[in-house]
């Protein structure tokens, strides 16, 4: 049997997972590699062996032996079954005190359900977020674990190392017991979502509306990458706009099919809202946007039909060019911060649903560097504004989102009027618009729905100049009103 050297072990040896067991090696840990079929631990040691102290396992009994106590083990493989199956295998070798932490993008509710399972067994489970793909995984991930405070003291800094640094601060923090990691990872996804579509819109806009080339939008988004818009996604939206076809010389984004794909986190953050009534609209408007694009026989239909439209581009009338496009800046800024604003409030009201104490500054933090909406100044305003022991409840209430919003706000309803005249779909623009709308109105027309509500069902209403419960006879003579 091997001699338990390796301080961490990685199971599940595809590129997210050997990229990981690659991370940590470069970090100074001493790392455990199992894979169900050996081919694949032999292909990491034949590339990558010498990059630093690895112990290759063929056999589980033997991964298991290679490990220190408390013998921690990153899981690396798909969510769902064979992550299960993995657990089970690993509940067969290691001992109570032992630490199984799942690195995959699963459902929360899975890790909460595995979590207790696993701990009534005597084990720690952690369901960690790990974000950042491929190139995260192997420079510097952020990182989102979950489970007792016990398992971090050890899992903590074996993270640390390996996590991205941003001001020389690892950007991962201990989110909460149980699910509370797989939680933030999951709006950390539906965020990304948002924010990829609105980029889609700002583009849509330029491209359809102005007639702008692919070029000379990639251009665009690398100026706007050089100020508060700075992220990750901006920047390789420029590159992928200034990347041409090899095959045909035309812009690269001209000969993709236009379906976007998902796995289902998206997905996962809008169930999740609407179970824990939280407004997360633009995160909706995102993954039904993807839905509808990937819709394939649905839109030809469409064209085949010919649905009227305006058939017609942004009219600018006389407006400087240069100025529109700074309104779609603008836009997009706005648009961006609403899906934050919702996303942190699910974090919110989740953590209320579940009983986690999750500090919104700190997972601000953890995604300023690493992860996929990595935005280091947007982040670090949002660091700041959640600072302290009084939060405010909304994004938009924070003294700078409020007033940079406010100034925005007229841009924002210029683009949308024009877009919606030339008949360009602008879901996440359009939706945040509304929320922030709905957000600031004193009175809503839903003191209607409330009305209607008791007409046909009895279901009550609230009154504005008394306290009570109350409902209308509707049918009756003069409509009497009674307490309820
Ligand atoms: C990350 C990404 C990662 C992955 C998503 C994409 O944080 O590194 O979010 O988790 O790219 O699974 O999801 P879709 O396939 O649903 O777009």
């Amino acid at each position: 049997m091997a001699e338990a050297t390796a301080n961490i072990g990685v199971i599940g040896l595809a590129t997210m997972g050997s990229n990981l067991a690659r991370n940590l090696a470069h970090h100074g840990n001493t790392v455990a590699l199992f894979n169900r079929h050996y081919s694949r631990t032999e292909k990491l040691m034949n590339e990558h062996g010498t990059e630093g102290n690895f112990v290759p396992a063929e056999t589980l009994e033997e991964f298991a032996a290679s490990l220190k106590r408390p013998r921690t083990a990153i899981i690396m493989v798909k969510a769902g079954a064979p992550t299960d199956a993995t657990i089970a295998q690993l509940e067969e070798v290691f001992e109570p005190g032992d630490i199984i932490v799942d690195g995959g993008n699963s459902f929360f509710k899975d890790t909460i359900k595995r979590e207790k399972e696993v701990r009534a067994k005597g084990f720690h489970f952690v369901g960690c977020g790990v974000s950042g793909g491929e190139e995260g995984a192997l420079n510097g991930p952020s990182l989102m674990p979950g489970g007792t405070a016990e398992s971090w003291k050890t899992l903590g800094p074996i993270l640390q190392s390996i996590a991205a640094k941003v001001n020389g601060e690892p950007c991962v923090t201990h989110i909460g017991t149980d699910g509370a990691g797989h939680f933030v990872k999951m709006v950390h996804n539906g965020i990304e979502y948002a924010d990829m579509q609105v980029i889609g819109e700002a583009y849509d806009i330029l491209r359809r509306g102005l007639g702008m080339d692919a070029e000379e939008i990639g251009d665009v988004f690398a100026e706007w990458n050089k100020g508060d818009l700075d992220s990750y996604l901006i920047e390789i939206t420029a590159e992928i706009l200034h990347h041409k076809d090899a095959e045909t010389g035309k812009p690269f984004v001209d000969v993709v099919v236009d379906h976007a794909g998902m796995k289902g986190t998206g997905t996962w953050t809008v169930q999740t809202g609407l179970e824990c009534g939280s407004p997360v609209a633009a995160i909706g408007e995102a993954v039904f946007a993807r839905a509808l694009s990937s819709h394939g026989e649905l839109r030809e239909d469409a064209q085949k039909e010919g649905l009227a439209g305006p058939n017609k581009t942004i009219d600018l009338a006389g407006e400087d060019k240069a100025a529109f496009v700074e309104d779609v800046r603008k836009a997009l800024f706005a648009s961006k911060v609403v899906a934050y604003a919702q996303g942190l409030n699910e974090i919110q009201d989740g953590a209320k649903e579940y009983g986690w104490d999750i500090n919104l500054s700190e997972v601000a933090r953890i995604w300023r560097g690493g992860c996929i909406i990595r935005a280091q100044f947007l982040l670090d305003r949002i660091t700041e504004a959640f600072r302290g022991d009084n939060p405010p409840a909304s994004l938009l209430f924070d003294p700078y989102f409020e007033k940079i919003i406010g100034e925005s706000q007229d841009a924002w309803r210029r683009v949308i009027v024009r877009a919606v005249e030339a008949g360009i779909p602008t879901p996440v623009f359009s939706s945040s618009l509304a929320y922030y709308d709905g957000l600031r109105s004193k009175r809503l027309p839903t003191a209607l729905t409330q009305s209607q509500r008791d007409f046909f069902g009895a279901h009550t209403y609230g009154r504005v100049d008394k306290p009570g419960v109350f409902h209308t006879l509707w049918a009756e003579e003069g409509k009497p009103e009674i307490e309820a």
